[in-house]
């Protein structure tokens, strides 16, 4: 018969969901609301593939619970921290993610969050929804400006790079980016490879895109706050895990650095009693980086053809390898 594959939602994008029914028997977690572990674990029972998010963890156990006919995971996301890659290999299941087809929706986002938070933007339309408008006046409401400033960007890849090229348009005079490796493609935007303790000193701009990986776990402690300048913005689109929010919260809470937009926490979703719900000088948007409808549809179908692929036995459009 079919293969048959499994999907953790019933509202991915449908281009990739009609796709994968033309060759495929497709089994859904039919409810609006989020599936949970046990009914998760039993869904995948005797799949060949799963259509998952980055909210379902791809372990052991789930792949234990899956069974010998698991041939593909592929998720609808870049990151990919939520799948046990070693696991995966072992039993020789392929991984499918959805680079590139997200960087523009994410580096938009987060230029979007850096504007948002150094110029106060939720702020301000609180303001004036609520009556502080009184006048027009000269220092309020005011903030830093991306012309001639120092931009940071820890995690040179695709949208690190995406992210580089947009604040260059917004006339910064420098911009600083952290990779493991040297990336030639920095040439395009001139930025320069610094050390992680040089970039986080001299950046009026600080902006995560590194993707979670042990070296990268919380990268940003109470000792980076302490180093940043105290006008500095950080923003994080990445992954909440590169951050120690603790020592976010105290560094926000004690003016350590001037504010910080995310897109990202930990928990997600964040709890309505987070101490960063209250503060002003913290904007938090719900992970919505490659939210751009475009983006989304592309990762559904990116997200077919790769489970299509792997149960062909074929080469896959975007496999981990
Ligand atoms: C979103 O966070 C992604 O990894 O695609
Ligand atoms: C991955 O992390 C990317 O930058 O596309």
């Amino acid at each position: 018969g079919k293969p048959l594959v499994y999907v953790t939602r019933n509202d991915m994008p449908h281009g990739g969901v009609d796709l994968l029914k033309k060759g495929c028997d497709v089994k859904f977690w039919d409810h609006p609301s989020p599936v949970t572990r046990a009914e998760l674990l039993k869904g995948v029972v005797g799949a060949n593939g799963i259509y998952c998010s980055l909210t379902e963890k791809i372990d052991k156990e789930l792949l234990d619970a899956a069974g010998p006919g698991l041939k593909v995971v592929a998720t609808i996301s870049v990151g990919i921290d939520h799948i046990d890659v070693a696991e995966c290999k072992k039993r020789n299941i392929r991984i499918g993610y959805t680079p590139d087809v997200l960087t523009d929706a994410t580096a938009e986002l987060t230029l979007a969050l850096l504007l948002s938070t150094s110029r106060r933007l939720p702020e301000a339309q609180h303001e004036a929804r609520t009556g502080g408008w009184v006048s027009w006046a000269p220092t309020w409401m005011t903030g830093p400006g991306l012309a001639g400033a120092t931009v940071g960007v820890v995690g040179f890849g695709r949208i690190g790079q995406a992210v580089a090229r947009r604040v260059k348009a917004f006339g910064t005079s420098k911009i600083l980016y952290y990779n493991r490796s040297e990336r030639p493609e920095a040439k395009e935007t001139g930025a320069i490879k610094v050390e992680f303790n040089d970039l986080i000193t001299k950046s009026d701009f600080v902006i995560c895109c590194a993707a979670l990986v042990p070296e990268t776990k919380e990268i940003f402690n109470k000792a980076a706050f302490e180093k940043m300048k105290p006008t500095a913005i950080f923003v994080n689109t990445s992954r909440g895990g590169t951050v120690d929010q603790d020592a976010l919260i105290e560094a926000l809470q004690n003016n350590t650095i001037r504010a910080a937009g995310l897109d990202v926490t930990t928990p997600e979703p964040l709890p309505l009693d987070s101490p960063l719900f209250k503060l002003k000088n913290c904007v938090v948007l719900p992970h919505i980086g490659s939210a751009a409808i475009e983006a989304r549809n592309a990762m559904s179908e990116l997200v077919a053809r790769n489970i299509i692929a792997a149960l062909d036995g074929a080469e896959m459009p975007a496999e981990i390898n």
